[in-house]
């Protein structure tokens, strides 16, 4: 088909063609046919105006240029509606951008644990792994909690197998498994196995009968610490936890230490530091005292040597035991410890990769 010549005519006929258009590649046909440089009917509409009268040419030169535009608007109308039907349901729209691979990323509990680890690594303690399902004798006995201890109540400790009475009521010598209550059995099993100088942290999950409320879950994560030698003081384990705590939260950070009790050290302390949210000047987080729990600790009880073969008359040793759930709240201000349990990834996406 040919481009007629004349503008009332060469509208007709683009309107025509244009309402013929089904594909992308007539959309270009009729381009080429009515804009062409070369061949198209408004090109040629204007070569042809050399032969009008000079009188008529600039109302002629003025119809053909708005022709051009109204063609020009036309077919980018038409390009833009069939670019939208070029998408039907189920087809590839290759104009969308792509979806987002979602990346893994640590836990939270995961972060803090090696920061832990990398600021008691520089202090050169050595990191141990070691088992969640553990036997009576290396999560209580060992560290001196005799039999009628509270802790090794069936309220508080997930048994795996009851200890078997023994020959006539005799106590039972049958070790009984159980999920380990605390990260503490880790100094039994190190020592066991190793001579002093002993400088050890050991992180892990623990476990315990709780009922999971706002600070309790019945799985936790905990980091034992362990340092034995010769001539080792109280200094030194206050100076070591000082420093670390300085580290891990602010080098303003106060520390303050208590008298307490574990059965595995003496003395025993529990360790406080200055309120993280309030600056020890009194919150509801810190009750209001201006400190926060941190740790517990103490120097290893003689009776832990003798049950791993140190001589408790040559070695002097310290340990400690820290929640990472418990330092994870407060660092990030979770209110739950049960979120960090729960996989939600709205909580989850919120820290670092
Ligand atoms: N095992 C204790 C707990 O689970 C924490 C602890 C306290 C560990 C004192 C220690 C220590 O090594 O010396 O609460």
């Amino acid at each position: 088909m040919t481009a007629p010549t004349d503008i009332d005519a060469i509208r007709a006929a683009f309107q025509a063609d244009l309402g013929a258009v089904a594909t992308e590649a007539d959309l270009q046909t009729v381009r080429d046919r009515y804009l062409g440089r070369k061949q198209g009917a408004v090109a040629a509409l204007m070569k042809s105006m050399a032969s009008a009268p000079t009188a008529d040419r600039p109302a002629l030169g003025k119809a053909a240029n708005e022709l051009k535009r109204e063609i020009d608007q036309a077919l980018a109308t038409r390009r833009q509606t069939l670019e939208a039907s070029a998408r039907p349901a189920g087809g590839v729209d290759v104009t969308l951008p792509g979806r987002e691979t979602p990346f893994g990323r640590r836990h939270p509990l995961t972060l803090i644990r090696e920061q832990v680890e990398s600021i008691f690594g520089a202090m050169g303690f050595e990191t141990l792994q070691g088992p969640q399902v553990e036997d009576d004798y290396h999560n209580f006995e060992a560290l001196n909690m005799p039999p009628d201890h509270p802790a090794r109540d069936m309220q508080d400790t997930f048994y795996l197998d009851r200890p078997m009475p023994g020959a006539g009521g005799t106590p039972s010598t049958h070790p009984a498994t159980l999920l380990r209550t605390h990260t503490s059995g880790m100094q039994i099993r190190y020592m066991e196995t190793h001579q002093p100088p002993v400088r050890i942290i050991a992180p892990g999950v623990v476990y315990r009968r709780d009922t999971p409320d706002l600070t309790h879950s019945p799985m936790f994560v905990q980091v034992e610490g362990l340092l034995v030698g010769e001539g080792i003081t109280m200094a030194d384990l206050k100076g070591t936890l000082v420093a670390f705590l300085q580290a891990f939260f602010d080098a303003d950070t106060r520390v303050m230490f208590r008298p307490s009790f574990f059965p595995y050290t003496e003395p025993s302390a529990e360790v406080f530091i200055s309120c993280v949210f309030c600056d020890g000047t009194g919150c509801p987080v810190c009750k209001k005292t201006g400190w926060l729990e941190i740790l517990g600790c103490g120097m290893v009880h003689p009776a832990v040597f003798e049950a791993v073969g140190y001589d408790p008359e040559r070695y002097t040793g310290w340990a400690f035991g820290l929640g990472i759930d418990r330092v994870a709240l407060l660092k990030h201000r979770v209110e739950d410890i049960r979120l960090f349990y729960d996989n939600d990834l709205r909580l989850l996406e919120q820290f670092p990769h």
